[in-house]
Parts: structure tokens; sequence; C-alpha cells
């Protein structure tokens, strides 16, 4: 079964064509169009500029999936896909309904069944598309437990079998790569903040630390925005400006330059990336002791963090030395539409179980973008 996906949850145009043989899944082609240049003049996503460029750039991305599937153009290709899947969310309402729309038109006009997926269903089976692996669909991973980390959502899921989770705890504020961006934003190292965060990172040296957010809780929830306003305070203290010493207490604004050092920001990243990982490491082993699982899976943009991925093996390696654990390839780890196609698939075929296959007929009609849309309660 031939599979088109197409995802435009936040500010990457993405396309993929997938192909399911028996329970494999394997990955023709996948293209990612980032708008991160033209965002990091903002300092952030901004919705309706991600929109705009959507939509000049959804044609493009699904023709060159095509061509790089093998196939000279979308006309010449689209007899053979079976299923297109599409993000209906959570995201931005503005870019979300640009993806839809796309998919839809496709869907009316090539006559082929359309599947809304959740996006973070999809950072979830980054395994099954992992070409080294070669994990099939039918192999029994699950129970899995899974750590969703991304810009929007820091989730612990557990993952009981194809499609079904339960929530088991999430941010009581900010998502931890929504702290990397601030904290990268308070020392004026520019947007997206993860990379260039753990990056200065790496020339760090602190004498000072910060404390691991909810360490003693618990429960399986975490939060960040407390770490975030620690560093902000001690990069005030740290900075030689004396102007914004002047304004402590009157909430300065993040934008501020605080005219830190090198060595100032490599320390404050060290520090802060130190207590952001150990947060997560410490509720993903409280989990595990919990209950007994089979497997691990990490996913989403936070998931291309050398440290956490380092530190996340080692000690899930150490105390659960049975558990598979699996990282996604850094390429996979932020949003793309290639980790659309398990669930496409999966979703396709449990409807059609049902013995409600008429369901796919115009199907389209019916879908609906949802920003908010939940994965389980
Ligand atoms: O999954 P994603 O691409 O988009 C959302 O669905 O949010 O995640 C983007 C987030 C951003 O906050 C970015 O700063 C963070 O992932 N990120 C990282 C790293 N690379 C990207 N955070 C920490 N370390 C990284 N190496
Ligand atoms: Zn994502």
């Amino acid at each position: 079964m031939y599979i088109l996906t197409i995802e435009t949850s936040c500010d990457e145009t993405a396309a993929a064509i997938g192909l399911v043989i028996k329970d494999k899944v394997k990955i023709l082609s996948h293209v990612v169009s980032s708008q991160v240049k033209l965002h990091a003049a903002w300092g952030g996503v901004v919705p309706d500029l991600a929109a705009r460029e959507h939509l000049k750039n959804l044609a493009p991305t699904v023709n060159q999936t095509f061509k790089k599937a093998g196939f000279s153009s979308p006309a010449a290709g689209f007899n053979k896909i079976d299923l297109i899947g599409v993000t209906s969310g959570p995201g931005l309402a503005p870019a979300l309904i640009t993806g839809l729309n796309y998919a839809k038109t496709l869907s009316f006009f090539w006559k082929k069944p359309l599947v809304p997926v959740n996006h973070l269903e999809g950072h979830l089976y980054a395994p099954w598309i992992d070409e080294e692996r070669e994990l099939g669909l039918k192999e029994d991973i699950f129970p899995a437990l899974g750590l969703l980390v991304s810009g929007g959502h820091t989730l612990l899921i557990e993952f009981k079998s194809h499609l079904k989770y339960r929530i088991l705890g999430g941010t009581l504020d900010d998502a931890v790569g929504e702290a990397f961006d601030k904290v990268a934003r308070i020392m004026g190292l520019g947007y997206p903040g993860g990379p260039v965060v753990s990056r200065t990172a790496l020339k760090g040296c602190p004498d000072f630390n910060f404390s691991v957010p909810l360490r003693s809780s618990k429960d399986l929830n975490f939060s960040f925005s407390g770490l975030k306003t620690a560093v902000l305070y001690k990069a005030l203290t740290l900075s030689k400006n004396k102007s914004i010493k002047e304004i402590l207490g009157r909430a300065p604004k993040p934008e501020l330059d605080l005219n830190l050092n090198n060595q100032q920001k490599a320390d404050l990243s060290k520090a802060f990336e130190d207590a952001a990982v150990a947060a997560l490491e410490l509720k993903v082993l409280k989990a595990l002791k919990m209950k007994k699982y089979r497997s691990f899976i990490l996913g989403g943009g936070v998931a291309a963090n050398k440290i956490l991925r380092k530190k996340l093996s080692e000690a899930i390696n150490k105390n659960y030395p049975e558990l598979r654990i699996f990282l996604p390839r850094i390429e996979h780890t932020g949003d793309n539409a290639a980790m659309l196609i398990p669930p496409t698939y999966l979703k396709f075929v449990a409807a059609k179980l049902k013995k409600n296959s008429g369901k796919f007929v115009d199907n389209w009609k019916k879908i609906e973008i949802d920003p908010n849309l939940k994965l389980a309660v």
C-alpha cells in the first residue's frame, strides 16, 4: 500500500511517500521545507506568517516528494497512491488548515481515502520508520513508555498497543522545548533555542547549578517555567549591564541585551540543560518503576538533544537492561511527514476491520482541524 502524508502543524511544510508491505514500513521519500529562518527574526513562530508560507510551499514540497520517490510528477504518480494521511492537530490553527485543505483537495480530485492523524501520535511512531531497525508493525514491543518532548508538549505516555495511549503526566506550564527557546532568548542566542543552547553548553563549566524542577513530587508531571526564571535571575546577577540590574524586580523583558560574555552563556546553558534533562530522566525512571514496560520510545524535537539521549539510555540500560530503547533518528526528531505513515496505515486498516469501509468514500468532507487535539485523556 502506497501512502502520501502531509504535515503543516507548525513551521515545517512536510510531505512523505511510504510503502507498507506485509508489516514493514518503507519510506520512499520525505521532504521538509523549514521556515525556521523566517520566524527567527521574530524570536518564535508567527502563526499567520507560517500559514502563508505553507500555502507557498505545499505544492513544491509535494512535487519534490513525488520526484524523490521516483515519479516525474504528482500527476505521473498519483495512481499509485492508495491512501492520504494528514495532520489534523494539535498545532497552530492557520497552519493546520492549509495542510488539511491541500490534502482534502488531493483526496477529492484523486478519489483517495483521507486519514486524519494526531501530530503527537506521529512523533511516537518514529521507531517504525527507522530504516536500520526494520521494526515490523506486528512486532510486540508493548506496552511501551513514551516520552514526547517538543516545543509545545512534554508528555509521558503509556503506549498500550497500536493507536492506544494513556497520558501519565505532562507539563504544568512551559514545554521543555519552549524553555530551551526562552532561555536562548534571555542570552540573545537566537531561535530555535534547543540546538544553540546545547551547542553553547559544550563549553560550560558552571560553579552553580539549578534545582531540578518537581524533583520530589510524587506524580509524573513536569514544570519548566520556574527553571527558566531561575536562569533569567542568574543571568541578571552575572550581567555587567548596570541599567538592567537596576530594573531587577520589574519583570525585565527577555529580549534585553544582558552583555553576558561567552563563558557566562556557556555556564548558564550547561546548568540549565543539566537541570532540564535531569527532570526528564527522573520522571522516566519513576514511570518505569510504577509498571513493567517492554520498551521506551523517545520522540519530538528535543529528542535531538545529545545529553538527553545519552542520559536516558545510560539510566535505562543500567536499571532496566531488558527494556528496548527506541531513540529516533535525528532527521525524524523535528516535525516531518514520514512519521505519519504508520498511524495513517493502521487507522485505515482498523476502520476497514470495523466493516465500515464506506466511511472512506468522500470522507474528506467530515475531517476538521483541532488545534487542541488530545492524544488521550
Ligand atoms: O517537534 P518540534 O520540531 O516541533 C513541535 O512540535 O514543537 O520541536 C521543536 C522544539 C523547539 O523548541 C527546539 O528548540 C527544540 O525542539 N529542539 C531542541 C534541540 N533541537 C530542537 N531542544 C534541545 N536540544 C536540541 N538539540
Ligand atoms: Zn512536533
